[in-house]
Parts: structure tokens; sequence; C-alpha cells
């Protein structure tokens, strides 16, 4: 049995709760036989932050680099309303590391979750470029608080970024036998950096003559994935629509409370989460859906190439949803805990 280093930061409001499941359920992975994990756990969060002043040290960047693989919560504490420390914890984490990939898979796993007329199954990726776009953190603000204010947030778009996120998308899908690949950007307004987005697209995607190439602006991109989602099966886009496609993509699945995502780097250290944020008005109340951070545990697993875990955890998901042995928000009336029990005895008893 194979052996992972984890480093755990659970984070702030439901972060801890849904991690906490998360945890359990490698606990049960280990106890199967399938493979053994030994957990670190960092305390990054606004408590933290609050207490100490100290959001994200280099050290434990440099902790994480040494590690298999890297596993957070959910980050946002009404107390730091500027988000300093998960600027620092989240994103730092994503830019430092360089996880330009942020896969966040779209899977119906029952058709009583899709909240559209008709939709029985639903499987797409969206790969959503992480290190850079509106995100780099450019810009700044002249004659602050002054009826005078100028705001400027700059949206950077490099070559080799938006390579690697459509390169990596164009892989996926041949790796996976997939037909079709559909860039989104805003490249009829945003004509200078959406349009390397439309240029890029079309140079690496030549390489990739066994795959259809499909663009849509992303307005009309957000229409079709309530009309007809089904057409979708790999989505690449760039950092701000990714973030706000996911959460429609989540809604399209059964909500934020299912849906998982892995930050990665091909060949390096990697970061798992759930979609959702800290919920604060969830908090401490047990009623967290944990099931998108076990199922980002369980993307974890098969990014280590666990694929035997992997499986049985979706199985365990699955089930926990088809019997409603799962919380509220998708059908069912366990606690937070009391669904992750579940999931950790059937796959205890795999
Ligand atoms: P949110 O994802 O925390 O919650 C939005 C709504 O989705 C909740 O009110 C709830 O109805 C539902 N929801 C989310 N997670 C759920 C779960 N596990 N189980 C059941 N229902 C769930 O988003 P928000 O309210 O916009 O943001 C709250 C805080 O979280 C903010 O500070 C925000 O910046 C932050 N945030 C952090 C992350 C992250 O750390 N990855 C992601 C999104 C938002
Ligand atoms: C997400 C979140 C983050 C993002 C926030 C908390 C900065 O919404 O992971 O989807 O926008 O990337
Ligand atoms: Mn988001």
């Amino acid at each position: 049995m194979k052996r992972y280093r984890i480093g755990v930061v659970g984070g702030d409001g439901i972060g801890p709760e849904v991690t906490r499941e998360a945890m359990k359920v490698l606990e049960a992975v280990e106890a199967a036989g399938l493979a053994g994990f030994d957990v670190k756990e960092f305390p990054y969060g606004a408590d933290h932050y609050l207490e100490t002043g100290e959001t994200l040290p280099d050290e434990a960047l440099e902790e994480f680099r040494a590690l298999d693989s890297v596993f957070m919560g959910a980050f946002g504490d009404p107390r730091v309303p500027d988000m300093r420390h998960a600027a620092d914890i989240l994103l730092g984490t994503r830019f430092r590391l360089d996880l330009y990939v942020n896969h966040r898979p779209v899977k119906l796993l029952h058709e009583r979750l899709c909240p559209l007329k008709g939709v029985s199954a639903l499987d797409f990726t969206v790969f959503r470029e992480n290190t850079e776009g509106l995100y780099a953190g450019m810009g700044g603000n002249f004659k602050l608080g002054t009826p005078d204010e100028i705001a400027t947030q700059e949206d950077i778009n490099t070559r080799k970024g938006v390579e690697r996120i459509i390169r990596h998308a164009f892989e996926f899908a041949r790796k996976r036998g997939l037909e079709r690949v559909c860039m989104s950007d805003k490249s009829n307004a945003l004509r200078y950096g959406h349009d390397l987005w439309t240029r890029v697209f079309a140079e690496v995607g030549a390489e990739y003559p066994d795959i259809e190439k499909d663009h849509l602006y992303v307005d009309a991109l957000v229409m079709q994935l309530v009309r007809k989602p089904h057409m979708f099966q790999v989505i690449v886009t760039c950092n701000m629509f990714g973030d706000i496609i996911t959460d429609l993509g989540a809604a399209l699945q059964g909500g934020l409370g299912l849906a998982a995502s892995a930050n990665l780097h091909p060949g390096e250290v990697a970061m798992f989460e759930p979609v959702h944020g800290s919920a604060p008005k969830y908090t401490g109340k047990d009623v967290a859906n944990p099931l998108g951070a076990i199922l980002a545990a369980q993307m974890m697993l098969a990014e280590l190439g666990e694929t035997s875990a992997a499986k049985v955890v979706e199985d365990a998901v699955r089930e926990s949803i088809r019997t409603r042995k799962c919380t509220r928000d998708v059908g069912g009336s366990l606690g937070t805990a009391a669904t992750g029990d579940f999931v950790v005895d059937y796959v205890r008893n795999c």
C-alpha cells in the first residue's frame, strides 16, 4: 500500500467541517487497505490571521512543495472583508505553486439533482485558467476615496498562460477519447486579451485534428449551458469566466455542496478543494454538505493514481445520494457528520 503526505488547511466557516469529513474518508480508504495517508494540518485561515497577522508564510508554501498533495476547505470570514488572508492562502497557493489548471468537473450523479427539466445525464469538464487574467492582482487606485477616484484591474493574458491551459484541455479530451473542446472568451469586446485566446486556440487546436473545435462567446455559452448542457464535453476559459461558469455548473449538478475541483500543474504538487465558499450562515450547524469536499478528495486519489480508491469513493457518494443518506440541499435529512459517516462505512465495507 502506497503512502502519501497530505497537507490540509481547513480554513474558515464550513471549511473545517467539510474538510473533517473528507479526511475521515481518507482514513476509511486507508482502513480498507487501498492507500495510506500522513496528514499534516495547517492552521491558516481568518482566526489565525486575526490572532497573529500571518496569512500563509513562505515556509508553509515550501512545505507544500514537498508534499504529495494539499487539500483546502474554504476561506472567507465577515471579520476580514477584504479577503486579505484568502488572497494569500488560496490565490497565493494557486499562483505561487503555478497551479495553472483549475479542473472542475460537472457531473450529474442523480437525475433528481438537476434543476433543469428533462435533463437526466450531464458530464462535462471546465478547465479554468488559474494563474492570471483578472485575478493577477495588477492594478491600483488613484485619488482613492475622492470623487475623482480611479480604480484599475488589469486583465493579464500571456501567450504561455493561454497556450498551456488550452493544450491541457485538448490533451484531456484526447486521453478521455472525447470529441469536442469548446473555448469561451469575449473576443468580440475584449479585442486584445481575448483575441490572443482566439488565435492560440486555433494554433493549438490545429495539433488536434481528431478533436472538434467549438467557440462560444461567454454570454452565449452560459445561455447554452442552461438550454443544452449535454452539448458540452470540455470547456476551456479564462480565470474569471471559469469562476462564474463553474458556479452555474455546480447548480446544474445539484448545488455548490457537490462541486469539486483540482488545482494542477502536471508533474508537481497539486491542491484540491470544494468549489464552494465558507457559507457563514451554515457554520457550526452540522448542515453543510460534505460531498463536494469528499469529491475533491476523490479527485486527489485519482490524480495520485489511486484509481480503485477513487472509484470506491465516487461509488460511495453516488450511493449516499441515491439512498438520500445525504444533507438537505441534495434531498436527504442527514447532517454533515452523518453524511460523512455513511460514505466512510461504504468505503470501509468495499
Ligand atoms: P458560498 O459558496 O460560501 O455559499 C453560497 C451558498 O451556496 C450558501 O449560502 C449555500 O446556500 C450554498 N452552499 C455552499 N456550500 C454549501 C455546502 N457545502 N452545503 C450546502 N450548501 C452550500 O458563497 P458565498 O456566500 O458567495 O461566499 C461566502 C464566503 O466564502 C465569502 O467570503 C466568499 O468570498 C468565500 N468564498 C470562498 C471560496 C473558497 O474558499 N474556495 C469560494 C467561494 C466563496
Ligand atoms: C473559487 C472562489 C475563489 C475564486 C474566491 C474565493 C477568490 O470563488 O474558488 O471559485 O474566485 O477563485
Ligand atoms: Mn468561485
